[in-house]
């Protein structure tokens, strides 16, 4: 089997994470080069089952080669991870035992000349995951509004020159290439002081942008909630602070009874667990695997488990009496959302 040489980060956490189980099935949203998905089916052997997701056809195709030796237990799709109720239910991939996100960027796409997300290496602004879609970083550097660039620069970047550097864009334009782009953000600041480039924090923004990162990010954890079996784990490992804070936030409401105001006294709500936190502190890399892969320098990693509601045990085991093969244990969610959506089973190949 040929190796990924993409390095995946926090592998023994999230596979730790991911409580693998023999013949158990699992999604890996972001498969990229196929590192985690390689640990997963070792682990889930035997009779595990893969489904990889990635936006982009050429980490599809690494994928799909680093896990040929897999047969037919991997299928890996070329879609974006906010589709991700719609892809399981076109494959009939569902309830899972394991949802993975392992966001951002892989060093595949990084080193790749021609996609723009370096700029270590001059390229067209382009930026996209999927090259299908129109919007690219070229577009929004040369086209949005300064007072949209320094909103973009500011609030995906955490950029405080935000205003300086939408100023300088829009003065240098038109900009065609990452080299033209980085230089203008650096005379709009001033060069390198330590170790990070001064265009690293626009660089991040744009691509964040282009891509919808946070937008996807949030349709798709919602989704995977209710995709996952019970005791289902879902891990999140993200990159910067903007990720992390959409994951905490929506795990947090989902690991409560009741999420009613504060100042309602007696609950209204309604809303009823469906996640346990398995880690309130995030796990991080140690400083060997930094050293050995500076990628993961940023990284960190947030699991939660599904639990039953008493609703769902409730309509769960009225279901049982004429579902005679699901398992007692559980798995009602999936059905529900199969009936509701009238999608037909398709083999799983
Ligand atoms: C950090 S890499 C994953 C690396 C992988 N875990 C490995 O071990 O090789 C992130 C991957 O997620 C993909 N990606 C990012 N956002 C996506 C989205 N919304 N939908 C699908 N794939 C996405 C990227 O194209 C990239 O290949």
């Amino acid at each position: 089997m040929s190796l990924p040489t993409h390095i995946p980060v926090l592998l023994k956490e999230t596979v730790g994470a991911l409580s693998i189980q023999p013949g158990g099935r699992y999604i890996d949203c972001t498969v990229g080069g196929g590192g985690h998905a390689a640990a997963i089916m070792e682990r889930s052997s035997p009779g595990g089952q893969l489904l990889g997701i990635d936006a982009d056809p050429e980490a599809v195709k690494a994928a799909r080669d680093g896990l040929a030796a897999y047969g037919s237990s991997v299928l890996i799709v070329n879609d974006n991870f906010a589709n991700l109720e719609a892809i399981c239910m076109k494959h009939d991939f569902l309830p899972v035992n394991g949802i993975l996100f392992d966001l951002g960027l892989s060093s595949l796409q990084l080193a790749s000349s021609g996609r723009g997300f370096s700029f270590q290496q001059d390229a067209p602004l382009d930026m996209r995951f999927d090259p299908g879609q129109k919007l690219t970083a070229a577009d929004i550097v040369n086209d949005y509004s300064e007072s949209e660039l320094a909103r973009i620069i500011r609030e995906y970047g955490e950029e405080s020159y935000s205003h300086r550097i939408a100023r300088r864009i829009i003065a240098g334009r038109p900009i065609k290439t990452t080299l033209g782009l980085a230089r203008v953000v650096e005379g709009a600041i001033g060069p390198r002081k330590g170790r990070i480039h001064p265009a690293t924090r626009t660089f991040q923004a744009l691509r964040i942008a282009v891509n919808n990162e946070l937008g996807n990010l949030e349709t798709a954890i919602k989704q995977a909630v209710n995709l996952l079996g019970y005791d289902g784990r879902l891990v999140v490992v993200s990159y910067h602070s903007l990720e992390d804070r959409i994951v905490k936030r929506l795990w947090q409401r989902e690991s409560k009874d009741c999420i009613c105001p504060l100042d309602v006294p007696v609950c209204r709500c309604q809303h009823t667990a469906r996640l346990r936190i398995i880690n309130r502190k995030v796990i991080t890399p140690s400083v060997a695997e930094v050293e050995a892969n500076p990628r993961a320098r940023s990284a960190r990693l947030r699991a939660a488990e599904r639990i039953i509601t008493e609703d769902e045990w409730r309509e769960s085991t009225e279901r049982l009496s004429f579902l005679g093969d699901i398992n007692p244990g559980g798995w009602r969610k999936p059905i529900i959302l199969r009936e509701v959506l009238g999608v037909s089973s398709a083999p799983f190949q």
